[in-house]
């Protein structure tokens, strides 16, 4: 669990839309600086390429985001994952083909007073399903499935990699997810490994939007991508 617990759940808001953080230039522009990073990781499994952006890696675009994001949230430190030599990282672009399973993005050092994530859609396409359930730890994937739970090591947790856990079926109780919320949006998951979660908030991207969340909250993405969405996840700490 985290250590500054009490002060992580004073920082705790309702998910929000910012309309118009981008103009249709400035979206532009980060789609080019999307094409011109170099790849981080490539995952075929679950068809998705991720592209961190290095600090100093197009500046004007840099300030355009620290700026705004101060102004809808105040103060604060970054807590991406950086480079190996300490480099600052800006945040993560997923280009994904598939849609990505439950987790939570509480980060790698539990003395983090973890706050606010952004999410910056370069795509018109794309959902993100935010519960209402909250989650107090590191970077956690939740799974039932067997398979998953044992990619669980030391090795890939020091790589940045979120710790796969099936807590969650123990924690939220016993009621079974609803039906009509599953068949819209997460026909991704099994229904059964979203016992006891009630959905808080669907964000449908939209271009030149911002969309920002807790980080203590438990989310995925819909099952709805018929072809692929790029974003860019931003997380912030205190
Ligand atoms: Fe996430």
């Amino acid at each position: 669990m985290h250590e500054n617990l009490n002060k992580i759940k004073s920082l705790e808001g309702a998910p929000r839309i910012v309309k118009n953080f981008l103009n249709a230039e400035e979206i532009k522009k980060f789609l080019s600086l999307y094409s011109a990073l170099p790849i981080t990781v490539n995952n075929l499994k679950q068809k998705v390429i991720k592209k961190r952006w290095i600090s100093g890696f197009e500046k004007e675009l840099e300030k355009i985001l620290r700026d705004r994001i101060k102004l809808e949230i105040g103060d604060f430190i970054m807590d991406n994952i950086n480079e190996r030599n300490g480099t600052e990282s800006l945040g993560l672009f997923q280009e994904s083909f598939k849609p990505i399973g439950l987790h939570v993005d509480g980060g790698f050092d539990l003395k983090n007073t973890i706050y606010k994530q952004t999410l910056l859609p370069l795509s018109d396409q794309g959902e993100t399903i935010i519960f209402k359930n909250r989650y107090y730890g590191h970077s956690t994937s939740f799974t039932k499935k067997v398979s998953d739970l044992e990619e669980n090591s030391v090795e890939n947790f020091k790589k940045g990699k979120n710790i796969r856990s099936s807590d969650h079926l123990e924690m939220y109780g016993s009621k079974p997810f609803d039906k009509e919320n599953y068949e819209k949006y997460l026909k991704h998951e099994d229904i059964d490994n979203l016992k006891g979660l009630e959905v808080e908030f669907i964000y449908k991207w939209k271009l030149g939007d911002l969309f920002i969340f807790d980080r203590t909250h438990l989310h995925c993405s819909s099952c709805n991508i018929t072809s692929k969405k790029i974003g860019l996840a931003t997380f912030t700490k205190k």
